[in-house]
C-alpha cells in the first residue's frame, strides 16, 4: 500500500498494512483485533519523513466532526474529532466569531496531531486555548483523558513525544476560545506590516487570519505543490552564556529571549548564513524563501532528504557551533 499520498513530503513509501478508521469503535476493534501486530499511527502525515517502508498495520485516523460542547457568554469550548483538517477547523471557528486559533491559520496537518507537538505559529501556541484531549491506550484500549497541564507541554513539545510516546491515539480536543473581547494578538512584526499593506488598524479574527494566510503563501511552499513539512527543524535553544561569545563573533545574528538564562536563535538564519537557502541536490532541497523547510522537488526518496537535513546540521554546527534538531519526526 503506498503512503505516498498519506504524506506531505510526499515520499514513496508502502506500508504491510493499512486501514484507516472512522469511530472509535472501529479503532478499538482494530487494535484488539491486532493485539500482536506492529502499528504505526498516521494522522494528517504533515510532520514526519518517512526514510523506509513501514514494516507494520499502518493506522490512519480518520475520525470526523466538531462541535460546541459547552458555552457561557464569554467562552466557547469546542470539540473536534482527531481526523478534521486544522485549517478547515479554523475557518470554521473563525466563520463562527470564536477567537484564539487565528494566528495559527494555514498550518498543514489534522487536529489530532496538533497537541503532539504544540503546534505554533505567529505568536500564538496551541497550549494557549488547548482545554483537554481525549485519546485512547493502544496496548488497553482504554480511553484517557488529558489535561493542558498534564501534556506537559512546551515549545514543540508535549507528553506525546515523551513520557507516553507511541503509547495513546488522540482521538479528539478541546478548545477554549472567546466569544467576545478577542484578544487580537498581532505581537508577530510580520502580522502588523501584512495589515498595514491593507490599511487596517483595528483588525477582526478573519483579518488576522487573512494576514497569516498571506505571511505564510508568501514564504512557505505549500505542500499540494511542492513536497515539505513545514520547519524541519526547531529553532535552537541556547544558554545565555554561549551565546554571547557566538554573538560576538556574529553580531548580526538574530536571537529571542527565553528566560534569563536562555535565548532562542532562528534556525532559518543560521541555515541561510551557513549557505544552504535555495540549495538543490537531485530532488531534494532547501528552500529559497525560508531556510528551515526542506523541499521534495518530485522523487527524492527520504533517505536523500535526511541526508541534506545532516549536510545542513553538520555545517550549521561549524559554523556557529551550534546544534539544530530535527523537528519533524524521522522514521
Ligand atoms: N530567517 C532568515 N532566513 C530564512 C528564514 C528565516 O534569516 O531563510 C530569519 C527571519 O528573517 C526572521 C527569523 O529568521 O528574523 C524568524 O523567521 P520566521 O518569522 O519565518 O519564523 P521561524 O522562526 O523561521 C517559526 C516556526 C514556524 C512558524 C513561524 C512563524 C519553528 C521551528 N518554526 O519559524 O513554524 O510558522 O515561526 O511563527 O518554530 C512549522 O513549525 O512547521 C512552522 C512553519
Amino acid at each position: 500500500f503506498s503512503l505516498k499520498k498519506y504524506n506531505t513530503f510526499g515520499i514513496e513509501a508502502s506500508a504491510k498494512q493499512f486501514v484507516a478508521v472512522h469511530s472509535i469503535d472501529e479503532l478499538k476493534t482494530v487494535l484488539q483485533e491486532n493485539k500482536n501486530e506492529k502499528k504505526f499511527i498516521l494522522g494528517g502525515g504533515s510532520n514526519m519523513l518517512l526514510t523506509k517502508d513501514i514494516d507494520a498495520l499502518v493506522i490512519h485516523i480518520d475520525l470526523k466532526g466538531k462541535k460546541i460542547s459547552k458555552e457561557d457568554d464569554d467562552f466557547v469550548w469546542v470539540e473536534s474529532q482527531a481526523g478534521e483538517v486544522w485549517h478547515d477547523f479554523v475557518l470554521w471557528t473563525i466563520d463562527h466569531n470564536f477567537g484564539g486559533l487565528e494566528n495559527m491559520s494555514l498550518i498543514p496537518g489534522n487536529v489530532g496531531t496538533t497537541p503532539v507537538q504544540n503546534i505554533g505559529a505567529y505568536g500564538a501556541e496551541i497550549k494557549d486555548t488547548f482545554v483537554s484531549c481525549e485519546a485512547i491506550n493502544i496496548a488497553t484500549q482504554e480511553i484517557k483523558t488529558f489535561t493542558n497541564n498534564e501534556c506537559n507541554f512546551g515549545y514543540r513539545e508535549s507528553i506525546f513525544k515523551n513520557e507516553v510516546k507511541d503509547q495513546y491515539i488522540i482521538t479528539s480536543v478541546i478548545f477554549k476560545l472567546t466569544k467576545r473581547n478577542h484578544k487580537i494578538n498581532t505581537s508577530y512584526g510580520d502580522i502588523l506590516a501584512e495589515l498595514a499593506k491593507n490599511n487596517i488598524t483595528e483588525p477582526t479574527l478573519k483579518d488576522v487570519s487573512n494576514a497569516v494566510i498571506a505571511i505564510r503563501q508568501s514564504k512557505l511552499p505549500d505542500p499540494k505543490e511542492l513536497g515539505n513539512s513545514g520547519s524541519f527543524f526547531k529553532n535552537p535553544i541556547v544558554l545565555k552564556s554561549d551565546f554571547e561569545k557566538i554573538h560576538q563573533k556574529f553580531p548580526e545574528m538574530k536571537y529571542y529571549e527565553v528566560s534569563e538564562t536562555e535565548v532562542k536563535v532562528p534556525a532559518g538564519w543560521l541555515i541561510e548564513q551557513a549557505g544552504f537557502k535555495g540549495k538543490r541536490f537531485g530532488d531534494a532541497g532547501v528552500h529559497k524563501n525560508q531556510a528551515l523547510v526542506l523541499v521534495n522537488y518530485g522523487n527524492a526518496t527520504g533517505q536523500e532528504i535526511l541526508a541534506v537535513s545532516k549536510e545542513v546540521q553538520k555545517t550549521v554546527f561549524e559554523t556557529f557551533g551550534i546544534q539544530i534538531e530535527a523537528e519533524v519526526n524521522v522514521i
